[in-house]
């Protein structure tokens, strides 16, 4: 995959930009990212570096389809364009912003235990916060209220995926969306890249060598062309402090938002 116009791409004047043939569009904190950048090394694939935000800000959807496509990857005729943006899942408009533009587009929702994913969405927050010097609260202070789950608490609602894709099964065939698991993207990820590969109807090219277990990091990293890639240090970062006691809460409330989610989905997942 090339992030810049290669010599080929510069002579051959089909290079262009195209409109998305995939599309991650989330879940926020679920390994967005890591996917992205996995189906980055099949050399069919290019990817727009930036999440595009087109989608769900108002701001960029006024823009227009010219913006949005000003904003992909030169390719080449045959290659397939991704663009990951986790804002996507959970906003209201998305849906059927992206069916109008696209009713064949490939749908990627890379999941992960949405009790983690809070806790992952709060660290976020938090992180950026002290970046901007701003204080913010305790995890527990925002989850519960009177020992009680919050339900207004937004990184809670962000978990409740049912919700979500209840919105995009309305307009979207569940063939169209794929799910990656991303605890097993985590644990091995070559299994979810081949079978993302075959949604993607792309001939296989990505191999285990492509990856290994960087024990520093404590995460697999990628290779590729000789080069030694590891996200950066934002993720797979140690989650800001929850008792024990509040994350079992957490668990019990969402159990059974995740078995609607299961039931709608027809997969199921091993989360708290
Ligand atoms: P944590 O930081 O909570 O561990 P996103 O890119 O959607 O923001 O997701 C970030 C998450 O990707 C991280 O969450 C991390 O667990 C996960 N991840 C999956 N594969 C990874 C990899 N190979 N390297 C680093 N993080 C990875």
């Amino acid at each position: 995959s090339v992030t810049s116009e290669t010599p080929a791409q510069a002579q051959n004047t089909t290079a262009s930009r195209r409109m998305p043939g995939a599309i991650i569009i989330g879940v926020r904190k679920g390994g967005t990212r890591a996917l992205l950048e996995m189906l980055n090394l099949h050399p069919d694939v290019e990817v727009a570096k930036a999440e595009v935000h087109y989608f769900n800000l108002d701001e960029n959807f006024r823009k227009g389809l010219d913006w949005y496509r000003a904003q992909m990857p030169l390719t080449l005729p045959g290659q397939v364009t991704v663009e990951k943006t986790p804002g996507y899942f959970t906003a209201p408009l998305a849906p059927a912003r992206m069916w109008s533009a696209n009713p064949a587009v490939k749908l990627l929702l890379i999941v992960r235990d949405p009790a983690e994913r809070l806790v992952s969405d709060y660290t976020q927050v938090l992180h950026n916060r002290l970046q901007q010097n701003k204080p913010y609260q305790p995890l527990e202070e925002l989850l519960l209220r009177q020992g009680r789950i919050n339900p207004s608490y937004k990184a809670l609602q962000r978990s409740l995926y049912h919700q979500h894709m209840a919105r995009w099964l309305e307009l979207f065939p569940r063939e169209q969306i794929h799910i990656v698991d991303g605890e097993a993207l985590i644990q091995d990820p070559f299994p979810e890249l081949q079978k993302a590969e075959r949604f993607l109807e792309l001939v296989p090219q990505i191999t285990p060598d492509n990856f290994y277990f960087n024990t520093t990091k404590g995460f697999y990293c990628l290779l590729s062309e000789g080069h030694d890639k590891c996200l950066d240090d934002s993720k797979g970062r140690p989650h800001a402090p929850l008792s024990n006691k509040a994350f079992q809460k957490l668990c019990r409330y969402l159990w059974v938002p995740n078995q609607i989610f299961f039931r709608m989905v027809g997969q199921t997942f091993k989360w708290c």
